[in-house]
C-alpha cells in the first residue's frame, strides 16, 4: 500500500465536471485525501463548495503566496499523483506546451517537472477530440509519460470514462509507486 495517499484533482470547464464530486467521494471512501484545484471555467459548471463537501478540503481556485502548487506537486511535494478529471481540449494543449496560466495548468506543469504521475481524463465533443492539434498534443503528452484514461466515444462525444475505471486507475498508480 502507498505510504502517503494524498492526491491533487484538477477540474476543468467541461460539462462532465458534474461527475467529479462522485469521483472525489469514491476516492475519499477508499482513504485517499483529495485536494481539488479548479480552473475559472470549471466554476461556471460546479461550485467549489460541492468539492469541499466531497473531499473535506477547501477547493483551490487561485494560486497564492503559500505556493500551493509547489507544496503539493513540487519536488518531494505532498501529493503522490495528480489527476485532471475532466480535462478540456484547452488544458490538454496548454499542458503539452508547458503553459501554466491557470491553477490547474500551473499544478500540472509543476507535477510533470517533479515527476509526479499525471493522469488526464478527457471529455469533449468529438470535433474537439479529433482536432489534429489536440491529437498531436495528446500524443506528445503520452510520449512523455502522461497517462490518459480514454473517453467512451458515443453520440459524437468523447464522454468521460466510467467512474469505477477512474478510481481503479488512481489506486493502481498509487499502489505501484516506487515508495509505496
Ligand atoms: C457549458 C459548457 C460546456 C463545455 N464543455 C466542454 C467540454 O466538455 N470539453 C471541452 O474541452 N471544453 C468544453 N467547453 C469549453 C471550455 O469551457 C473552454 O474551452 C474553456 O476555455 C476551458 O477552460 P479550462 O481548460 O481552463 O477549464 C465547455 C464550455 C461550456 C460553456
Amino acid at each position: 500500500m502507498a505510504t502517503h495517499r494524498k492526491i491533487v484533482l484538477g477540474i476543468c470547464g467541461s460539462v462532465a465536471a458534474i461527475e467529479t464530486p462522485r469521483v472525489v467521494r469514491e476516492l475519499s471512501r477508499r482513504g485517499i485525501d483529495v485536494e481539488c484545484v479548479m480552473t475559472r471555467s470549471s466554476k461556471r459548471i460546479i461550485h467549489p463548495d460541492v468539492l469541499e463537501w466531497a473531499s473535506g478540503n477547501k477547493a483551490i481556485t487561485r494560486l497564492t503566496a503559500n505556493l500551493e502548487h509547489v507544496r503539493l506537486c513540487g519536488v518531494r511535494g505532498e501529493a503522490s499523483l495528480m489527476m485532471i478529471c475532466p480535462v478540456t481540449a484547452n488544458t490538454i494543449s496548454k499542458i503539452a506546451n508547458g503553459i501554466g496560466d491557470t491553477p490547474v495548468t500551473a499544478f500540472a506543469t509543476t507535477a510533470i517537472g517533479s515527476k509526479i504521475p499525471l493522469i488526464l481524463v478527457p471529455a469533449m465533443h468529438l470535433s474537439m477530440y479529433e482536432n489534429p492539434f489536440v491529437v498531436d498534443n495528446i500524443k506528445r503528452l503520452k510520449d512523455n509519460g502522461v497517462k490518459f484514461i480514454e473517453p467512451r466515444i458515443e453520440e459524437n462525444t468523447a464522454k468521460l470514462a466510467n467512474i469505477d475505471e477512474i478510481v481503479d486507475e488512481v489506486l493502481n498508480v498509487i499502489e505501484n509507486e516506487p515508495d509505496a
